[in-house]
């Protein structure tokens, strides 16, 4: 099968490997169409733990499922279906166990024409979502979610900010904070951007770029729940634009780390500070289904066949998407 590889650090290419074949408990699912993450970018680039090359990056897949393996149900066969990319969760819902793995490395992900995955991985293409649509689901609409409602708790009413709105994640809670009832805005280094936010329900947003985006974004706050995956210098300012008993939740640092944190602001207005990663499977369970309740569809930014996926990885580089970079098989 045709499958895009990444052979070592910032080599990426596309050819023919093995077909994989489904194990124990499998399914062999021929992908529609894919999505990357900023961690395949990571991954490219070197900076992300555990490495090992060549691999097959991709956690976000959609297809159908074309056979599976022994002891697992033949029902599946024929199904159209979506993975969850967050393997062996463990037992408790606060956090993953010591063998949580996320599909597209160490195992071979879904940028190819074929993946062979636990059937437990798999759940039904929500109908509402074209292949496209539902490829770029799995990760950070997981991610979004349980950073929004598993983490923060956020409740209907309160005020939201979600960071560098052109994210694939952050987009995600734009969009599940607005469908909960949330008066949410957004910050960005572009206008455009900020303008399709609004399109899809943010009230505004803030140029972080910008002199003199703070006291705007204050102006129009202070904020019960701020979603981050920048991290980096701009962090600090999170506290400020925070709520009394406010609730700062981030799963990346794209910036880095924050120097230095005024933990008397933090102390002092109450704020939690909450890390999270990923979901358990119950936050996948809840958040399939608010997608379909909801029929929120996610924001497909521009589709690339396989073949150039090089270019894909690059969009990315540049941070020049709104959404999700899909990639076709
Ligand atoms: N822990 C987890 O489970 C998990 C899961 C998913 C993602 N992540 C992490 O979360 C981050 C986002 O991932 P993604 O895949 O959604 O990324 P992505 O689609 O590549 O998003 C990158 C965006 O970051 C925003 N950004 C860059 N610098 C910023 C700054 N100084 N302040 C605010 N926003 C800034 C930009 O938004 P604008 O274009 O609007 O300026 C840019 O478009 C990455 O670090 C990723 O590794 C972690």
């Amino acid at each position: 099968m045709r499958a895009l590889r990444i052979e070592a650090v910032g080599q990426v290419s596309v050819g023919e490997v093995e077909d994989p074949v489904a194990g124990p408990g499998e399914a062999l699912v021929e992908i529609k169409a894919a999505a990357l993450n900023h961690r395949d970018l990571w991954i490219k680039l070197g900076q992300y733990a555990g490495l090992k090359f060549p691999c097959i990056p991709g956690s976000d897949g959609a297809g159908v499922v074309a056979s599976v393996g022994p002891g697992a149900d033949p029902a599946w066969v024929g199904r159209e279906v979506i993975i969850n990319p967050s393997f062996n969760w463990g037992d408790r819902d606060g956090a993953q166990g010591r063998d949580f793995a996320i599909l597209g490395l160490p195992r071979d992900g879904t940028l190819a024409e074929r993946i062979a995955v636990p059937v437990g991985q798999l759940a039904p293409k929500p109908a509402h979502l074209s292949w496209e649509e539902a490829a770029a689901l799995p990760l950070a609409g997981l991610t979004a979610w349980r950073a929004l409602f598993g983490r923060a708790r956020a409740e209907a009413g309160e005020r939201v900010l979600v960071t560098g709105i052109g994210a694939g994640t952050a987009l995600f809670a734009l969009q599940f904070a607005v469908a909960s009832g949330n008066e949410t805005w957004v910050t960005s280094s572009s206008d455009d951007k900020i303008r399709r936010a609004v399109t899809l329900g943010a009230q505004g947003g803030f140029r972080y770029d910008q002199e003199g985006w703070l006291d705007r974004a204050k102006e129009r706050g202070p904020f019960d729940v701020i979603v981050d995956s920048a991290g980096g210098a701009g962090f600090g300012h999170l506290l400020d634009l925070a709520a009394p008993g406010g609730k700062i939740v981030f799963f990346g640092a794209t910036r880095g780390n924050a120097p230095e944190l005024a933990l008397r602001k933090v102390f002092w207005k109450q704020l939690s500070l909450l890390g999270t990663t990923m979901g358990s499977p119950g936050d996948w369970v809840a958040m399939t289904g608010f997608t379909a309740l909801h029929r929120v569809r996610p924001v497909v930014s521009e589709v690339f066949p396989l073949e150039r996926g090089a270019e894909a990885l690059a969009l990315m580089e540049r941070g020049g998407q709104f959404g999700k970079i899909v990639v076709v098989p």
